[in-house]
């Protein structure tokens, strides 16, 4: 999604802007731009290529400048052409990058059409511009405190005017924006890896906030506009996150992370301890008699995957929702209903607006599983289970996900010890099974080679079909995402034994059939799923625990996996399915970092 920088100096700037859009190209865009005050006039560059073409028309126009704002832009009012690129001008005077949505700028646009004002864009952001122009009395924190107050939607916002060098403004509201402290400069930004550095002091905006900075300091003025003092958090660079290393690409990069982030993920869990979800966990896991989980996407997933570890380890119902729909349809709330939020970013605009409307229902038990701790969803909810993937550059989500689901299973041991469905002995199990996963994954990722042949033979498919069964069925359906996402190839996913009610009229030789095959107790029905489609003459890619016995034989492919991991299974299962969605994506070309039509985090609705 859309991505800001801004900056204020005694330096030039601009290379530092670039920089910072240079990083904030993986949530992903279609246009960006640049604008600083140079000599009292505002400069402008916007590109609708990549961030390589900005930085071009930069060095031949040799631009310097102490002051300056710039935008990665994915369109959504407005086509992603060059006149509707942030920065967007009143004026020549007032220039604004915006992310998120104005829901009420026809209103605001009709009103300010009526002041005199004129549009040249298509975009929501253009109202902004004109209206902050309309108060702005040479005092640019005071206009910009004014104008916030008519606008209605989730936006995050950087603003200059060219009479006021050395001075930048923003605004959030729904859409994060943090600030980094310097010494006589100070920056701000959507996003913290736009602002590398040494460890560095930054201020994370809360709702409603709007901000000042000059060469001096900040100025933050809380929703209420009074003057407030907020936080100041030590973030660590996030050098080795920006950096690919031998990795052609972040999403492989992310994938062989695996390991590391599920080690760090579980680095606390010594006991299955409720204080490991917060202060009230205790009280409110005895309060409880169900989950409600919201989510999107990948997420999504992994809730649908927690739910098997729930139901069975912990014995508590457990009910999985799409955020965008549960936040629309009729519920029936439930007070005694603890309602996770799972989202990678902590910032995606449905999960959010799903969690609040869960709150607004009657449910005060929340819970966010979360990566990043400074996003919304995290500052939003009661309880918190912390993912520690640390930085997730490609669009596509990898050790997102099998971090989210190792946090998900420590969940589900803790529920069910304190449900008394787990004792000693098992808990002791689940621990050193959770503790060798690391180790186990390593052994995963080494069937690369073998993936990389397959993927050969996908990469002239234009269809797919996924099978798994059980707790599988939702790996199932993340392999397919996987692969549609990043290779455009047409992926569908269904629990086995429904192949036979619709899906097996697609079965011939040209349609692939990825099968997860694990040594559990569905594997004699899986088999018998597997001959159906031998039997339809589809090609069958499986892979199989190695204690199935499930061999190569016509038609039927076998990639070996280790032994059977009992119940955490789906997260060894889900790797060379993210193996082999990248290979086949490498094998057809794609922008694999950034593929086509998406964004990171999805901030808008
Ligand atoms: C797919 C993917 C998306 C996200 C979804 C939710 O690879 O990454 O489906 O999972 O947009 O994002 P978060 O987890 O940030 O809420």
């Amino acid at each position: 999604m859309c991505g800001i920088i801004g900056a204020v100096a005694q330096r030039n700037i601009v290379p530092v802007l670039i920089d910072g859009l240079r990083h904030l190209e993986y949530r992903g865009y279609d246009s960006c731009g640049v604008a600083a005050i140079v000599g009292g006039t505002a400069w402008c560059a916007r590109s609708v290529s990549r961030v390589a073409d900005l930085e071009q028309q930069i060095q031949n126009t040799q631009l310097v400048g102490e002051t300056g704002i710039a935008h990665t832009r994915w369109a959504t009012h407005g086509a992603p052409v060059t006149h509707n690129a942030h920065p967007i001008f009143s004026h020549d005077t007032i220039a604004i990058v915006h992310n998120g949505i104005i829901e009420n700028y026809e209103n605001l646009r009709e009103g300010l059409r009526t002041d005199g004002y004129q549009f040249v864009t298509q975009t929501d952001t253009e109202v902004i511009a004109h209206l902050i122009y309309s108060l702005y009395r040479g005092d640019l924190f005071s206009a910009v405190r004014e104008a916030v107050k008519q606008l209605h939607g989730a936006y995050a916002i950087a603003v200059f005017s060219k009479d006021q060098p050395h001075r930048v403004c923003g605004a959030r509201a729904g859409s994060p924006l943090v600030v980094r402290l310097g010494q006589q400069e100070n920056f701000l930004a959507s996003d913290t890896l736009a602002l590398t550095g040494s460890t560095d002091r930054f201020i994370f905006l809360e709702e409603g906030d709007v901000v000042e900075l000059t060469l001096d300091g900040v100025r933050i003025a809380d929703r209420y506009c009074s003057l407030v003092q907020r936080k100041i958090h030590m973030v660590k660079a996030h050098g080795s996150a920006v950096e690919l290393g031998p990795y052609r690409h972040f999403m492989q990069k992310e994938i062989f992370e695996q390991p590391q982030a599920i080690s760090d993920t579980i680095a606390q869990t010594d006991a299955f301890d409720p204080e490991l979800f917060g202060s009230t966990a205790s009280d409110v896991f005895n309060e409880i008699n169900s989950l409600l989980i919201l989510a999107c996407g990948t997420s999504y997933y992994s809730g649908l995957t927690a739910k098997y570890w729930l139901e069975s380890i912990a014995k508590i119902p457990t009910q999985v929702e799409i955020a965008s729909e549960y936040r629309y349809r009729d519920s029936v709330p439930n007070s005694a209903s603890l309602v996770i939020a799972i989202s990678q970013s902590g910032e995606t605009a449905d999960t959010l607006a799903a969690l609040k409307h869960a709150r607004a229902l009657g449910h005060s038990h929340t819970m966010a599983v979360c990566n990043v701790v400074s996003s919304t969803i995290a500052k939003l909810t009661t309880l918190r289970s912390m993912t520690h993937a640390g930085t997730e550059i490609g669009v596509a989500s990898t050790k997102a996900f099998t971090t989210q689901l190792v946090a998900l299973f420590v969940l589900a041991v803790t529920l069910g010890r304190l449900r008394g469905h787990v004792d000693a002995s098992l808990q002791a199990h689940y621990l050193k099974q959770l503790r060798h996963l690391p180790s186990a994954l390593n052994s995963v990722l080494a069937l690369e080679p073998h993936i990389i042949a397959w993927a050969e033979e996908f990469s002239c498919k234009e269809n797919a079909l996924f099978l798994g069964r059980g707790m599988h069925y939702p790996i199932a359906l993340e392999g397919a995402l996987k692969l549609k996402e990043i290779s455009y190839i047409h992926a569908e996913a269904y629990p086995a034994g429904e192949l036979k009610h619709g899906p097996l009229a697609l079965v011939t030789e040209a349609m692939p059939v990825v099968t997860i095959a694990p040594n559990d107790t569905l594997l004699a029905k899986l088999k018998a799923n597997i001959q159906e489609v031998r039997a339809r003459g589809g090609q069958l890619y499986v892979f199989a625990d190695t204690d199935t016995r499930i061999v190569n034989n016509e038609g039927l492919h076998v990639i070996r996996m280790p032994e059977h991991y009992g119940l955490l299974s789906p997260i060894l299962h889900v790797v060379p399915l993210q193996l082999l969605a990248y290979h086949t994506a490498c094998a057809r070309g794609t922008d694999i970092d950034k593929p086509r039509n998406l964004a990171k985090s999805v901030t808008v609705e």
